[in-house]
């Protein structure tokens, strides 16, 4: 028996690494997809390498969940490494291709997997790659939310968030940064520095008052709060060299812009309504840009 499915990638608007304390964070879902295809076989491979924990570890334990041997054939257009959901994708599509289910236990069994693979990690990715859409993700209860799902230390509630296209062009800096040691580096910063304390407290709160103007499309407003994020994720030590000189070369056009995901490396956004000028000044910087859409279709199963 052969199946297949789908996922977007994804990009984290505000409160990443914050929201792994609980604070509230916003992620959106890209036009960039990755797709998986799972046939039955005595032995389990990923396109054509045999399946192994440490080597293919999302593969490795989606097949455990999912209690069977396949062999995998993945293709995606979302860049590996750049911070742009490209695991998280991977699990959901994994899981929603082998295991199908409702929305929520797609998104639990995925977080799951994640989790297994990369150790200390938020719902965000995994829960934003099968909604799709855009999502509030956060440790407080919300109304109307759409599912919720617990980690070690937090229990994680996911609300569906209608926000328009907005022009937001990414630019990968070319340095794959890996997320783990970038999040558990953070937690140390977190039990040893109040400054710290109070940066993710801070992100929460510009998180929470983004709602309204990304709903709204009020660039101007999203800009700033975006340049707010980017100064306090800086202060808790997951900027880097590469990022700020990608912003500096990009921000002249933009409303506002800032580094995407776990930092380190990996991408930043902007958002803009200047794309050809920002994609001209990421490219002269050495940086990779990416235009697409936001808000993008969530995960699904593929005819074949
Ligand atoms: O590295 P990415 O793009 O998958 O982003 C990770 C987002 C973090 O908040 C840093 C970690 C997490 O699990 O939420």
């Amino acid at each position: 028996m052969k199946r297949s499915a789908s996922a977007p990638g994804k990009i984290i608007l505000f409160g990443e690494h914050a929201v792994v304390f609980g604070e509230p964070s916003i992620a959106t879902a890209i036009g960039m997809r990755l797709k998986v295809e799972a046939s039955d076989a005595a032995e389990s491979t990923f396109n054509g390498v045999r399946v192994e924990r440490n080597a293919t570890p999302h593969a490795y334990h989606a097949l455990n969940l999912a209690g069977m041997n396949a062999r995998i054939t993945v293709s995606s257009e979302i860049p590996a490494g750049a911070g742009l959901g490209s695991s998280a994708a991977l699990s959901v599509a994994l899981v929603l291709a082998m295991t199908g289910g409702e929305e929520s236990e797609v998104a639990a069994r995925a977080y799951g997997v994640e989790l297994a693979a990369q150790m200390r990690a938020s719902p965000a990715d995994t829960s934003v790659c099968t909604h799709g859409h855009s999502i509030f993700i956060s440790g407080r209860q919300e109304e109307g939310e759409l599912w919720s799902v617990a980690g070690k230390e937090v229990r994680w509630h996911i609300s569906h968030l209608d926000i328009p296209q907005l022009p937001v062009v990414i630019g990968y800096t070319g340095i794959p940064a890996a997320t783990g040691p970038l999040v558990m580096k953070v937690k140390r910063h977190h039990e040893r520095y109040s400054i710290v304390r109070e940066a993710i407290a801070e992100i929460g709160q510009l998180t929470l008052e983004a709602v309204r103007p990304l709903t709204g499309g009020d660039m101007v407003a999203v800009g700033e709060l975006m340049e707010r994020n980017q100064r306090l994720l800086s202060i808790i030590g997951v900027s880097s060299h590469d990022i700020e000189k990608l912003l500096d070369a990009v921000r002249k056009y933009s409303y506002g812009a800032k580094l995407t995901g776990a930092g380190g490396g990996g991408s930043i956004i902007a958002l803009t309504d200047r794309p050809d000028k920002v994609v001209q000044a990421l490219e002269l910087r050495g940086g990779k840009a990416f235009v697409t859409s936001i808000s993008a279709p969530g995960a699904r199963r593929e005819e074949l």
